[in-house]
């Protein structure tokens, strides 16, 4: 059986420490607005996916990241991915409205499976699925890197230690320039560029765990509280 965190269980565990005063609150916590309720209304009639994305770690609390065939809303489908959401959360509407704070929205909407091309386990396909379409960033994950993978541990360790460094960086440029700050910071959610064992950049991926409204905070506050809490939870 599986047991889903809340975001709200998810942010009591991650700041545990002080939580500083300029992370106001959870998106999720917000009042729903009427665009907020009706994000998963369409149905997207136009969308056909190719499979499973493979290179994607299993998520918990999604039903699979997918590829997008051909073009959609006239945009190639290779730039694009679909998350197909969690039929049980009833918080979904919350990474759609971030997404479209970011400008990585490109529609959400009810996808009706008729090729059955979605695999979870429980009931077989042919159903409908609420899903988010999204940009497809580049890069890859640390871990399916030949570079991370031949590495020592001592050297493995220095290079999720880049990740953090570049990710929180990331992180906190991201949050005072949008508002909103990603608290869901490990090696599964960033996308990596190498040169070697050097990581060049990191790219921020999963608006669907934590993420909170910011106040007054400067970037180099952010970054140290993203690091900390990295720390403390990974290290
Ligand atoms: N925008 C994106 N661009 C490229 N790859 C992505 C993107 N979003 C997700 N992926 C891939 O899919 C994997 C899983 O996605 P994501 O991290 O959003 O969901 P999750 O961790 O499974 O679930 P949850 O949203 O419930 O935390 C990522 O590790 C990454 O490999
Ligand atoms: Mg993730």
């Amino acid at each position: 059986m599986l047991f889903l965190k809340s975001r709200r269980q998810l942010s009591t565990v991650r700041s545990r420490g002080a939580k500083p005063a300029w992370l106001l609150h959870l998106i999720s916590e917000e009042l729903l607005t009427d665009e907020d309720i009706n994000v998963f209304s369409t149905q997207l009639t136009d969308l056909k996916l190719v499979g499973k994305l493979t290179d994607a770690a299993i998520g918990n609390n999604n039903r699979g990241i997918y590829s997008v065939a051909g073009t959609f809303e006239g945009r190639r489908g290779e730039d694009l991915l679909v998350k197909a959401m969690d039929l049980r959360a009833a918080d979904n509407w919350s990474e759609v409205r971030v997404l479209k704070i970011l400008g990585e929205l490109v529609a959400s909407g009810v996808f009706r499976d008729t090729e059955r091309r979605l695999k979870w386990k429980g009931p077989k396909g042919g159903g409908s699925v609420p899903v988010i379409v999204m940009e497809k960033k580049p890069g890859v994950l640390i871990e399916k890197t030949e570079a991370y993978r031949k590495a020592s541990k001592k050297v493995q360790k220095e290079m999720v230690a880049q990740v953090r460094d570049l990710m929180c960086a990331e992180v906190a440029d991201i949050a005072v320039t949008t508002g909103v700050y990603h608290d869901d910071n490990h090696k599964d959610n960033a996308l990596v560029e190498l040169n070697g064992t050097k990581v060049l950049s990191v790219e921020v991926i999963d608006w669907g765990g934590s993420v909170y409204v910011v106040g007054r905070a400067s970037k180099g506050e952010i970054a140290r509280y993203c690091i900390e809490v990295w720390n403390r939870l990974y290290n």
